[in-house]
């Protein structure tokens, strides 16, 4: 039996086999989940490819997280895609998305438009709350979401808006968890150090991290290895954390831990 037997879950955000999201779909399936994915246009196409690749092929639903419409119709396409029934019910949210415009990113922070620092946060930010409420209608007595921050407690070189961006995600997370508890919903996210996913490619300078990472995390730390993030989502995901929420898990080989 796995952790996750008999669950049905949203896992958004499978771009490449690099995407953490990827993992967590595998390690999802493998714990006995039925799993959905989620992308938008040449994306989902992508993700449509990538999907034959996990252990069973999963469907993929249309969901730019900018798009109104995607989001009031979401919970219905969801029921086809899973095939829920009566009394059927969504049992995980995963949010793998984020995105930043170049421009909101690398150094000269305090000149960045509005316009590229909005971007930013309605796409890395606000729809970690617009999607939970897309799919509230489908939750059951219990019900868990999971999200995918970069430790915002600190300002990060060449992050830019993406990290602020990060620390409102991260505050979002008590709110939804606060307002959502009532309904037996938790809402943690997984704070993952540097992986070499399309998301963190794009940033220009990101090989800071990685060097910031060499020899300073307790436990060492592969940036190609996204199964300890994918495993971590699904424990969240899972019944083994039963009284947990607004919680931040550190999966970053201990790195925020440590000094110098
Ligand atoms: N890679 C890292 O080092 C790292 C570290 C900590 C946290 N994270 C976070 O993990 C999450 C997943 O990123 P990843 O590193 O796996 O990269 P990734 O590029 O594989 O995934 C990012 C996903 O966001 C999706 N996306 C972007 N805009 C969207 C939109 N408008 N609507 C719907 N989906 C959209 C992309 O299509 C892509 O699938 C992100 O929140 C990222 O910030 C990444």
């Amino acid at each position: 039996m796995g952790i996750l037997e008999g669950k049905k879950v949203l896992v958004t955000g499978v771009l490449t086999e690099a995407s953490i999201a990827f993992a967590t779909a595998r390690i999802a399936q493998e714990q006995g989940a039925t799993v959905v994915l989620s992308n938008f246009g040449r994306a989902r196409s992508l993700c449509q490819r990538i999907a034959k690749r996990l252990p069973q092929e999963a469907p993929v639903v249309e969901l730019d997280v900018t798009d109104t419409e995607h989001l009031s119709t979401l919970a219905d396409r969801l029921r086809d895609a899973l095939g829920l029934g009566e009394g059927d019910h969504l049992d995980g949210v995963v949010h793998s998305i984020g995105f930043a415009p170049q421009e909101a990113m690398g150094e000269g922070f305090p000149e960045v438009a509005w316009e590229h620092a909005a971007t930013a946060f309605h796409v890395s930010t606000w729809s970690y709350a617009a999607l939970t409420q897309a799919c509230r209608p489908l939750f059951g007595s219990s019900a868990s979401v999971v999200g995918l921050t970069f430790d915002a407690t600190v300002a990060w070189p060449v992050y830019g808006w993406m990290g602020a961006a990060k620390a409102a995600l991260e505050s979002t997370s008590r709110y939804l968890a606060r307002e959502l508890g009532p309904e037996g919903v938790r809402v943690n996210l997984v704070a993952a150090g540097p992986l070499r996913s399309m998301a963190m490619k794009s940033i220009p300078g990101s090989v800071q991290f990685e060097k910031a990472w060499e020899g300073r995390a307790p436990l060492g730390w592969s940036v190609t290895d996204t199964e300890p993030a994918g495993k971590a989502v699904v424990a969240l995901l899972s019944d083994w954390f039963p009284a947990t929420t607004g919680e931040i898990v550190h999966v970053d080989g201990g790195f925020h831990a440590v000094g110098v």
